[in-house]
């Protein structure tokens, strides 16, 4: 097992995504819209701001209708989640095959890491995840073709420490250019 080091934020170092959730564990509107505040103020390419998100309680109708698509792998554990957030993605631009942004799927990134960080931060977890049927979904959500359902954020209360099988590249791996082996 790879320890986490301590020299970086305690909430990054805190963040995982687990497979658990507590499924009695309801998340109020004021943290839910504490997630798509933090998500707002994502940096993005011109300031285009590409991102949608389709909030779904456990329990509610909208939540029932995307369970419906996940796969079994994430049927398995994503519905116990206090909330589902399905992650749009603004592509083109309508009506058109020009690209919105080319940054667009970029910049929805890094609005989804915000908003796991501010969960983090708030005791909660998250986990993404791309184990759906995207084009039900799609359909389901009646998403235009313009827009694009790229992940799920699975959001709620962790019923499990943080598991043992992470895995991360060393720091000197990520230096480019990669150091020639030896
Ligand atoms: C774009 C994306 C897609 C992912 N898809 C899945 C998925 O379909 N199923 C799943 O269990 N986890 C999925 N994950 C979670 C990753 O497996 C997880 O973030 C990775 O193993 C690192 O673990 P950590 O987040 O605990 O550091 C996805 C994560 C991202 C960012």
């Amino acid at each position: 097992m790879q320890q986490v080091q301590p020299d970086i934020h305690p909430v990054l170092r805190q963040r995982w995504s687990p497979r658990s959730f507590d499924r009695w564990v309801d998340l109020p509107d004021d943290v839910l819209n504490a997630l798509l505040e933090a998500a707002r103020w994502a940096p993005s390419a011109g300031n285009s701001q590409p991102w949608s998100f389709v909030l779904a309680r456990r329990g509610d109708d909208l939540h029932r209708r995307i369970v419906k698509h996940l796969a079994p792998s994430a049927g398995a554990w994503a519905p116990d989640a206090g909330a589902l957030i399905v992650n749009l993605c603004h592509r083109y631009v309508e009506g058109t095959d020009w690209e919105y942004s080319e940054f667009s799927v970029y910049d929805l990134g890094q609005a989804v890491a915000h908003l796991s960080v501010q969960a983090t931060a708030m005791g909660l977890a998250v986990r993404q995840f791309r184990a759906f049927d995207k084009q039900a979904l799609t359909a389901e959500l009646e998403v235009p073709d313009h827009w694009e359902v790229l992940t799920i954020a699975a959001v709620g209360a962790s019923l499990a420490g943080r598991g043992p099988l992470r895995d991360r590249r060393s720091v000197d791996d990520l230096r480019w250019p990669p150091a020639a082996k030896g």
